[in-house]
């Protein structure tokens, strides 16, 4: 097994530094080249708190992050970020916004044109080399978030962050760019991970969903990992795919009701009872 590009070792975050309320504890995560990882869990649970902290953008309060072995200290040129929103600038043309920031301080020092050529590759792969002398306003919700991800690629990430990166898109485009990544990743391998309220999203795309969850006013941490096996088809096996999103909603309901102490009754269910798919389950 080679060692993974992303790490995350006991990260912990509280706002406010250790005497804040914890956000997250004891969170260890490891995501390798050309694995996708999932991260799902109740609404303020922490998900994009943690994307912070393994971007770099945020330091963890304790633990370590580390990237191909050595800590994450700040911001990293081999770290690319998408968030919900494509953070378009709508002054630049489609071009301009995939190339803004690849010549930024803390980027890999490039020559014109091998900015242009990586720019222009990263269109390519998200299929808008067409659209390079479009503006924002004229962009569809889909082209505007593959603009986003060929930002993110032209800088030949080592890691790919995303923070429900389609949660904003109509479920036809959002399958669309679902089969872009999965090409994308397939094709570039960088490590990463996705965070995602849709659990059908992270069941297709996805080595590992992580649930982060945990007791209100202690931290979330990981409560559960599945592991899913690339060489099972995953359209072949629908079986044991249905069976896992069965046992991942009860137990994000177990986590909600945790986490929202006023949750309707009927989110609770006996915590006794376990759900087993047979050789895609690990204990977190
Ligand atoms: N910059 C911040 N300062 C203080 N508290 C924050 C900040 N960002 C998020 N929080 C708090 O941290 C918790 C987790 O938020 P967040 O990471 O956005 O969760 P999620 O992405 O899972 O919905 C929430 O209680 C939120 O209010
Ligand atoms: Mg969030």
């Amino acid at each position: 097994m080679t060692a993974p590009v992303l790490r995350a070792n006991g990260v912990a975050l509280a706002y406010g530094g250790s005497a804040g309320r914890p956000v997250f504890a004891e969170v260890c995560v490891e995501v390798h080249a050309g694995e996708v990882v999932s991260v799902i869990g109740p609404s303020g649970a922490g998900k994009s708190s943690l994307l912070r902290v393994l971007a770099g953008l945020q330091p963890a309060t304790s633990g370590l992050v580390e990237m191909n072995g050595r800590p994450l200290r700040g911001v990293d040129p081999g770290i690319a970020v998408a968030f919900q929103d494509p953070c378009l600038l709508p002054w630049l043309s489609v071009e301009q916004n995939a190339a803004f920031g690849l010549d930024f301080r803390r980027q890999v020092a490039r020559s014109r044109p091998k900015r242009r050529a990586l720019v222009g590759g990263a269109l390519e792969a998200v299929g808008l080399a067409h659209a390079r002398h479009l503006y924002p306003p004229q962009l569809s919700g889909g082209m505007a978030q593959r603009v986003a991800l060929a930002r993110c690629m032209a800088r030949q990430p080592k890691v790919l962050l995303l923070d429900e990166p389609f949660g904003a898109l109509d479920e036809v485009t959002r399958a669309d760019m679902q089969a872009l990544l999965r090409d994308i990743v397939a094709r570039h391998r960088p490590a990463t991970l996705l965070i995602t309220h849709d659990l059908d999203e992270a069941l297709l795309l996805s080595d590992r969903i992580v649930l982060l969850g945990g007791q209100a006013g202690e931290g979330a941490t990981i409560a559960h990992t599945w592991r899913l096996d690339r060489t099972m088809a995953r359209d072949a096996d629908l079986d044991a795919v249905g069976r896992m999103r069965v046992d991942i909603v009860r137990r994000l309901r177990q986590i909600s009701g945790r986490h929202r102490p006023n949750a309707s009754p009927s989110l609770q269910f006996d915590t006794d009872e376990e759900f087993h798919v047979p050789g895609t389950d690990v204990a977190a």
